[in-house]
């Protein structure tokens, strides 16, 4: 079936199996690498984006049911301010090693910075509670969650 959306500020009409899910559209008819693949079934956070503006996992959102609605992906943000903060910061802090959830950590820690330039570390863990990370511990990435909110702040 035809689904129609924006992705990344850009219209966009793609015809998948209804069963299609949103992860699957974005990553094998469109390109969007960065919305990794992790358990597939909402738990991990690798596949986060943003629909709307808000965070979801959508690898559990199917393609039909982003009819008309609006698609960020990492791939979308890579020239926002706010993001190249918040990449410098991670890579500053540690916060990347085999790098698997981060582009999701990031679309977390975006939609949080976005909202609120001054978090709480409660309000970091929060933000990215969907989000599992295997190698760096979560220390590291709440580090540069508020390192890069120090950052914009004095911008
Ligand atoms: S791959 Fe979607 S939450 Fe894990
Ligand atoms: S850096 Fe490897 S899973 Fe997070």
């Amino acid at each position: 079936m035809e689904v129609n959306f924006t992705l990344n500020g850009e219209k966009a009409t793609v015809d998948v199996p209804p069963y299609t899910t949103l992860t699957d559209m974005l990553r094998d008819e469109m390109n969007i690498q960065s919305v990794k693949k992790g358990c597939e079934h909402g738990e991990c956070g690798a596949c986060t984006l943003l629909v709307n503006g808000l965070p979801v996992a959508s690898c559990i959102i199917l393609a039909p049911q982003v009819e008309g609605k609006h698609i960020t992906t990492l791939e979308g943000l890579e020239h926002k301010a706010m993001m190249i903060d918040l990449r410098q910061a991670y890579i500053e802090n540690g916060a990347i090693q085999c790098g698997f959830c981060t582009p999701g950590m990031l679309i977390s820690s975006y939609a949080l910075l976005r909202d609120n330039q001054n978090p709480s570390p409660d309000e970091v863990k929060l933000a990215i509670e969907g989000n599992i990370c295997r190698c760096t511990g979560f220390t590291k990435i709440i580090e540069a969650v508020l390192d890069a909110a120090e950052r914009i702040a004095v911008e």
